[in-house]
């Protein structure tokens, strides 16, 4: 049994999670916990090729169960690198984006389904759970808004082309969002979901709650 605390965030694309996560990684910090954060697909060193492979819009042929194979090759190697070491050695984890993206995007949107993405997290994961999974949700229009809008500016600003899902047609997202409420109603203890446009600083409040509680019930930070 791990000794530390894993946290994953997830959501749909511009819902907020990587500002959310720095805040929540400066909380932690401030607290004296030292969090190790990463994020999904990439955090080490071959998951940032497989990570190019897969957001890369010239990728585009990509086959469904393909997309879903690397995802877990991604999170397979992030496992065995840095969140097992590091929950073996107490600390505390945050992941933006673990397996219930795979359960969302894979399963949902491109309809391989959840029987199949849980099937492999066993089998590839050897059931690593998260102790917490923050789900933001803000609405469904903002966050596409958002996501469009910065994939526009990040390619202007660096030539980095990690566009190919979000140039995924309203369907697709409108699948990924069921899903995810699915997963929350499915795992109601290890889920929280943070629903509607709300201010980051509403969300944070509402993250460092859940976090805080979550530390004290975990028990196994020393
Ligand atoms: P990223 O730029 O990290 O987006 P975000 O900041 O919104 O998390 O891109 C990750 C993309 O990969 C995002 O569109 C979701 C997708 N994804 C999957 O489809 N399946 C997965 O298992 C994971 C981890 C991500």
């Amino acid at each position: 049994m791990p000794r530390g605390v894993f946290i994953t965030l997830e959501g749909l694309d511009g819902s907020g999670k990587t500002t959310q996560i720095k805040r929540l990684a400066a909380w932690l910090t401030r607290r004296g916990m030292e969090p190790v954060v990463l994020r999904q697909p990439g955090g080490t060193a071959s998951g940032d090729r497989i990570r190019e492979i897969l957001l890369d819009s010239r990728s585009a042929a990509v086959a469904p169960m393909t997309e879903m194979a690397l995802m877990f090759a991604d999170r397979a190697q992030a496992i065995a690198e840095v969140i097992q070491p590091a929950l073996d050695a107490g600390k505390i984890v945050v992941c933006d984006r673990f397996t219930d993206s795979t359960e969302a995007y894979q399963g949902g949107g491109r309809q391989i389904g959840s029987e199949v993405v849980l099937d492999l997290h066993r089998l590839i994961c050897g059931g690593l759970e998260p102790n917490l999974t923050l789900l933001l949700l803000p609405s469904f229009q903002v966050s596409l808004a958002r996501a469009r809008h910065r994939n526009v500016r990040v390619e202007a600003e660096t030539g980095k082309d990690e566009n190919r899902f979000e140039s995924e047609k309203d369907a697709f997202y409108r699948r990924v969002w069921e899903k995810y409420h699915e997963i929350a109603r499915r795992e109601p203890d290890r889920v929280v979901l943070i629903e509607g446009d709300l201010s980051i600083d509403e969300v944070h409040e509402q993250i460092i709650e859940s976090v805080a509680e979550r530390l004290v019930t975990a028990q196994p930070i020393r």
